[in-house]
């Protein structure tokens, strides 16, 4: 008889969470509960299994796995650059596909040609940060904002942005450009240093049977 303990996995609300639930199921690891859209539970569980599940917020995915509140998270890269937290990126989930751009009006490519200092608006300002200070080696001010950041230039808050882009559709309507690509960004799956230890036989098992079930996407592709 084995006494497995719950392996426990944050999973970033939204798209991205159900996108992974998908994944899951493929492999045979399913969550009834989950499904329920009406339920106002908060953490989830396959007794089989032993998992157990929890949805929340992107940015806190890699606080509860560093923690050890979740052994396994899944979040997107975006985040876990600009958490910075002490946690293990095991694997690219492919799915979740955009790019961290420095973006604004065409006019703005100029300014990042000469290491002036301008003002940079961003959801992300570590990642803008480490962008500008350590790669670009501009000096620049960092104006954190919560969400359309695209506003940044248009109502003169800021020469240019650090943001995600998708599709570029909010772009395109708002008159900007993709001015310097920053690097790409896909949902990645992050383990606790300690889990991964502790848990290893599990863990590498569960990535690797992850890790087939994508190339196998691959392949009908
Ligand atoms: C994200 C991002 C861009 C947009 C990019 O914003 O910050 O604004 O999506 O997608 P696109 O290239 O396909 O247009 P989100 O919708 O998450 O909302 P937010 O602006 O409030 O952060």
């Amino acid at each position: 008889m084995t006494d497995k303990h719950y392996l426990t996995f944050a999973l970033g609300k939204g798209r991205l969470a159900n996108k992974t639930l998908e994944l899951f199921e493929e492999i045979g690891i399913t969550c009834e509960e989950m499904k329920d859209k009406n339920s106002r539970k908060l953490i989830f569980v396959n007794e089989e299994l032993k998992l157990r599940f929890f949805l929340a917020k992107g940015p806190d995915v890699p606080t509860y796995v560093e923690y050890g509140a979740a052994d396994i998270g899944v979040v997107g890269r975006d985040t876990i650059l600009e958490e910075n937290r002490n946690v293990y990126e095991v694997l690219d989930l492919g799915f979740g596909k955009c790019r961290m751009c420095v973006c604004g009006p065409a006019s703005a490519a100029e300014l990042l040609q000469h290491h002036e200092r301008i003002r940079v608006a961003s959801k992300y300002p570590n990642i803008a940060k480490d962008y500008f200070y350590n790669k670009k080696h501009q000096t620049v001010d960092i104006i954190k904002l919560n969400g359309s950041v695209e506003l940044g230039p248009l109502v003169e808050l800021s020469d240019v942005i650090v943001d995600i882009v998708e599709t570029g559709s909010t772009l395109r309507e708002n008159g900007l450009d993709v001015l310097e690509e920053v690097c790409p960004l896909s949902a990645r799956m992050i383990v606790n240093p300690v889990s991964m230890q502790m848990d290893s036989e599990r863990i590498r098992s569960l990535v690797s049977r992850i890790r087939e079930q994508l190339a196998e996407h691959d392949r009908s592709k």
